[in-house]
């Protein structure tokens, strides 16, 4: 195995390379920081550090000011004129790049910098160089450990907490997936918590490092990690999805992926509201099992810049690969969330396009499970072969689908289902969508825990002729959905 460079050895080597400007790709700013500080601590004589920002100026890690360097190019007049080597941390210069003043000064900076062992870093998760500083930055991913070094790392901490022979081959395959996403530091410290207290890996140990992974994608504002709690069985109906969904089990691996099969990239899952979406979404991560992210488009577009917001949450998942990334409510992603396709801010467009590239160019293993109610805002591109893999339209379900759902939703209050004449509610529920029969059984059955006594078919049948399905009040909307749907999308169902 070859010799794993870790973070601050890339940046030592980077300053070895003797380039005076040095833009570091990075989302984690503070982790970046230390490295530098660490760098520069262990040379013969420590170099001076200091950090810039557009609010505080250029500081001195003691907190010490220096005086008007909030503007960019005052804080790079001061580095220039600054004496003997130093290290500076500029935190927000790239979005500063549109001044040609910035682009000036750097491109100064880069000769007149050269070989004093004085350097300035950019850190920003996104590469953004402007044409004319190409040549003069040299930039450095510190990026998140991959598969090799990750496998490398889990070999000595295995040997370390569990002994001879460390981690067997399996464990190592279960372990590096489920640390994906999180630094070697991380993996380090999450590790040394779960097995220095028992040194033992096991099922209990493994969900105790899934916690873990859970904390590191909360740092993302808009991404929300959901632990598997639904298996197929959990949900009624929709059988050509779950075909679909088994064909395909055994090819999203990296095993499947170094074969050179065709590996799924995602799916788009649109159509009336209830009906089982997300629910089937958080199916697909346990039957595949695959960590689930959820991506909040309307937290995305409740940032300050959607655009960042959304284009760091794609790099976090891949981070964490192999991964599921669940993108609800994608039709925002077009329309912002204003209800038009045309909305008059140009960073909608920019999204959806970012989203369309990302989705041909992103990592093999992160699989895209899409779900859209308002389908008629997606635009062709989306619906286009080969962004997903398949577009299922995911109707109100149909008779038999019915009966499923209900056994589905009474199995849950422990009732004998013998008791219960399923085909007769599932008849009188005609247009009722998944979730308005679970919410029938629910009130049914707190009802009779009212009353103290076992939930009998009586209380459910009640509880179906009180309530009015959405289906009947939206009956134009619905029919409009399904003709827009008939030809672009197949069946969840099977009919
Ligand atoms: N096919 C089904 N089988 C079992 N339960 C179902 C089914 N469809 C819906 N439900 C129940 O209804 C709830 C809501 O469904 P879900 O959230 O998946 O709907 P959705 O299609 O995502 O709706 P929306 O478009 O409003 O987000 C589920 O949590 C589940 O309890
Ligand atoms: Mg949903």
């Amino acid at each position: 195995m070859s010799q794993i460079v870790r973070g601050p050895e890339r940046i030592r080597r980077a300053l070895l390379g003797g380039y005076p400007l040095v833009y570091v790709r990075s989302w984690e700013e503070a982790r970046v920081e230390r490295a530098i500080t660490g760098v520069g601590a262990k040379y013969e004589k420590p170099v001076p550090f200091a950090s810039w920002s557009c609010v505080d100026g250029i500081r001195s890690p003691s907190g010490e000011a220096w005086p008007d360097t909030a503007d960019p190019v005052k804080a790079l007049d001061a580095i220039l004129r600054f004496e003997g080597p130093g290290f500076f941390l500029m935190k927000d210069l790239p979005a500063h790049f549109e001044r040609p003043e910035v682009v000036r000064r750097l491109r100064d900076a880069y000769r007149q910098l050269k070989g004093k062992g004085r350097h300035i870093f950019l850190v920003s998760p996104r590469l953004l160089l402007p044409q004319d500083l190409k040549k003069e930055i040299y930039v450095l991913d510190y990026d998140l450990p991959g598969d090799d070094e990750i496998a490398y790392v889990l070999t000595h901490l295995g040997k370390r907490f569990l002994g001879e022979p460390g981690f067997v081959d399996a464990d190592l395959r279960r372990l590096g997936s489920a640390v994906k996403g999180l630094t070697l530091d991380e993996i380090e410290h999450v590790l040394s918590k779960v097995l220095g207290r028992r040194p033992v890996f096991d099922d209990d140990a493994l969900r105790e490092i899934l916690a873990e992974k859970e904390q590191a994608s909360r740092k993302e504002g808009v991404l929300e990690f959901i632990s598997p709690r639904v298996s197929m069985e959990d949900v009624g109906g929709l059988e050509n999805l779950k075909d679909w969904l088994t064909k395909r089990k055994n090819l999203f691996t990296r095993e499947s992926v170094d074969a050179g099969m065709p590996v799924p990239k995602g799916i788009l899952l649109m159509g009336m509201s209830g009906c089982g979406k997300s629910l089937s979404v958080k199916v697909i991560s346990s039957f595949w099992n695959l960590p689930l992210f959820r991506l909040d488009m309307n937290l995305v577009f409740g940032t300050d810049s959607p655009e960042y917001a959304f284009h760091n949450a794609l790099q976090t998942v891949e981070g964490m690969a192999p991964a599921l990334l669940w993108i609800d409510e994608i039709e925002m992603a077009i329309t912002g969330g204003s209800g038009t396709s045309t909305g008059g801010d140009g960073s909608l467009g920019r999204i959806f396009s970012t989203f369309l590239t990302w989705m041909q160019e992103k990592d093999a293993l992160v699989f895209v499970a899409a779900t859209a109610n308002r389908i008629h805002l997606l635009p062709a591109e989306i619906i286009r072969k080969g962004r997903f893999d398949q577009v299922f339209f995911v109707d109100l379900p149909n008779e038999e689908e019915r009966k499923q759902i209900f056994a589905v939703h009474l199995r849950r209050h422990k009732v004998n289902l013998d008791k219960f004449d399923v085909v007769f509610l599932a008849k009188a529920t005609k247009g009722w969508n998944g979730a308005e029969i679970e919410a029938a059984v629910n009130s049914s059955a707190i009802e009779a825990f009212a009353s103290r006594r076992a939930l009998v078919e009586d209380d459910v049948s009640r509880a179906v002729s009180r309530a009015v399905p959405l289906s009947r009040t939206m009956e134009e909307q619905m029919k409009a959905i399904k003709s827009w749907a008939h030809d672009r999308a197949l069946s969840a169902s099977k009919s």
